[in-house]
């Protein structure tokens, strides 16, 4: 069965490339400082608003999706961590067209390139989807997972404490960064300049963190109408953000129905 977070997951990563933009915009040579992102609310949306930009029905599992990525045009990797696989969609033709086999649970997966990694709290996996060889790098220990120009950048929640860290691919640790505003990540997402997009649900806001991992701002708050975040994605290409969420209150997964779209300028 496929979950109605399943479908939210499988429609944030849909939508966000439906609705691309023609040209990708060139890459900004100026990082912008984080304080001075603001992102522009374009639309809230229940996955029944949703439905006609999708596709009637892509594929079930009797397995939980815990967590989708976009892995290339019209295929996106569909983490189904509590069995120890993820499954490649080919969402054109609504099937599943590879089943890659991991050995142990899993939270996140992220792709870039022909690159995929799946993160757990114990450690992480990186596979070659060209070979399907598998690295297991025992240190990166994350329960959201991002890959962004070569290099794997994580979350964890532990000891009440959200962490997020820098790893190089072959899992040698760069930098971790604390700060009171993270608290209980729900999600990571990467903007084009490498800034990461924490949705920070115990403080029902999302806050950026600077490339480097020295500095964060919080963009959005309860003030917005951020709260009960589940995920987060952005399409670099577009600048696009969607912020999933669950609208009933009631942390529940099979609530979270709901979702904002942001744009986010010079992004
Ligand atoms: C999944 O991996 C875990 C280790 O993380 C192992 O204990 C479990 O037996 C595996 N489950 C399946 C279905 O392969
Ligand atoms: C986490 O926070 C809760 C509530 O504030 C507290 O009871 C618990 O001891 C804390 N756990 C750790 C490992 O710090
Ligand atoms: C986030 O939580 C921390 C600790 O509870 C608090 O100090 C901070 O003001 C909160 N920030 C926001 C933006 O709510």
């Amino acid at each position: 069965m496929l979950t109605r977070l399943g479908i939210l997951l499988l429609v944030s990563t849909l939508l966000l490339f439906k609705l691309k933009t023609e040209e990708a915009q060139q890459l900004a040579t100026n990082i912008p400082d984080v304080e001075k992102i603001k992102p522009l609310r374009i639309y809230a949306a229940t996955t029944v608003q949703l439905q006609p930009l999708l596709c009637e029905k892509i594929v079930r599992f009797s397995d939980i999706p815990l967590d989708v990525c976009y892995v290339r045009t019209n295929t996106v990797a569909v983490a189904l961590g509590s069995v120890n696989k993820t499954a490649l969609v080919d969402v054109e033709k609504n099937r599943v067209i590879k089943i890659v086999r991991l050995s142990h649970k899993f939270d996140g997966v992220a792709v870039d390139d022909n690159m995929m990694v799946v993160s757990s709290d114990e450690k992480s996996t990186l596979i070659n989807l060209n070979d399907m060889c598998c690295t297991i790098l025992q240190g990166v220990r994350a329960n959201h997972i991002s890959l962004f120009k070569g290099n794997l950048y994580g979350v964890i929640d532990e000891n009440n404490e959200s962490r997020v860290s820098c790893y190089k691919n072959n899992g040698e640790h760069i930098w971790t960064f604390t700060h009171r505003e993270i608290d209980e990540a729900r999600g990571l997402a990467l903007d084009k300049n490498g800034c990461h997009y924490i949705a920070s649900s115990n403080n029902n806001s999302i806050v950026v963190v600077s490339p480097d991992g020295k500095r964060c701002s919080s963009i959005l708050s309860e003030h917005d109408g951020i709260h009960w975040l589940w995920s987060i994605d952005i399409n670099t290409e577009s600048g696009l953000m969607m912020v999933p969420y669950d609208s009933s209150g009631e942390w529940d997964t099979e609530s979270f129905d709901s979702a904002f779209v942001y744009k986010i300028p010079n992004v």
